[in-house]
């Protein structure tokens, strides 16, 4: 099988490239951004004609979430604009789409996991832009699968937990919101199911939510990192009111991932077993 990965250079995509030897039946083609700009129609339809794909993995995606309150034309152009150009050619080639969504398409008031039916309510543009795309998808075509996750991080890129390391070794105190609850999902486990999807050739299109098990704030996430790492840093939980951000974040952004486990019969490891995974493979 041949599978087009967009956004090439991006954690999740790096998370894909580091498990592919397990699947030597799937044939993966990596675009980075610039050999691959997906808001380009033209570049879109090229890659499509030059070559035959049986999926196309979407991790290309405007992510700097304080950055769209400003910069929201490019917010849009990458994650409504681009997702529908990948939409339509796939369409056309009858090419199965697997899009990355975010748990930041919902509201946050909790404090119930949220389901793939549960109505979206954006509370930043990035969300908002994420959903557009999504919307994108559904009017374009029927062979799709897109997965909605929440607060990645690998060894791969700049991420929370790679911060959080970074930070150890540089201060002494640092406060983290507790106020804002969700599940940190590791990059590695999200491409193990989309291995999963295309290995077994599921044809259950449509939504799932898919993260790690368990919940957990900023601040239990930071706590877990520091204790992983033997740091000795003095962590203060702090309110998000204390720490303002450009973009407003849901409160609260678990998500139910009941359908995904059922239909692709998976067990999710919990976050903290995932983490400690992470901080080891960062290790070597
Ligand atoms: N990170 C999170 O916490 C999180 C949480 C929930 C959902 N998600 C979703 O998960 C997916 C993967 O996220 P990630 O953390 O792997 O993101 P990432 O590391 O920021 O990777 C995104 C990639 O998209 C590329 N890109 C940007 N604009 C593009 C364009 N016009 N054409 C082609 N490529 C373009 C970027 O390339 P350049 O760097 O060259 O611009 C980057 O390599 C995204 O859809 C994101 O919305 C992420």
């Amino acid at each position: 099988m041949n599978v087009l990965v967009t956004g090439g250079m991006g954690q999740l995509a790096k998370s894909i490239k580091d498990i592919e030897a397990k699947y030597p039946n799937i044939k993966l083609h990596f675009k980075s951004s610039t050999e691959l700009d997906i808001t380009k129609k033209d570049t879109v339809k090229t890659i499509f004609n030059n070559q035959t794909f049986d999926y196309c993995i979407n991790c290309a995606a405007y992510t700097a979430v304080d950055n769209a309150e400003k910069d929201s034309d490019s917010a849009y152009k990458v994650n409504e604009l681009g997702v529908k150009n990948l939409a339509k050619e796939c369409h056309i080639d009858k090419v199965i789409l697997i899009h990355i969504s975010t748990d930041f398409v919902f509201g946050g008031s909790g404090p119930i996991a949220y389901t793939e039916k549960d109505e979206t309510n954006p509370q930043n543009v990035y969300g908002f832009s994420k959903l557009k795309g999504e919307l994108a998808i559904e009017k374009s075509m029927n062979q799709y699968f897109i997965l909605r996750t929440s607060w990645l991080y690998s060894e791969h890129n700049k991420n929370f937990m790679k911060t959080m390391i970074k930070l150890a070794s540089d201060r002494q105190n640092l406060n983290v919101v507790d106020d804002q609850i969700g599940t940190p999902t590791y990059t590695k486990d999200l491409a193990e199911v989309i291995f999963k999807i295309i290995d077994t050739k599921h044809d259950n299109y449509g939504t799932y939510h898919y993260s790690n098990e368990g919940i957990a704030s900023w601040y239990d996430f930071a706590y877990s990192i520091f204790d992983e790492i033997n740091s000795d840093i003095k962590l203060l939980p702090i309110k998000t009111i204390d720490y303002p951000t450009p973009a407003k974040r849901p409160l609260f952004s678990v998500l139910d991932k009941s359908k995904i486990k059922e239909n692709l019969n998976i067990h999710i490891p919990h976050w903290r077993s995932s983490l400690r995974e992470a901080i080891s493979n960062l290790k070597q």
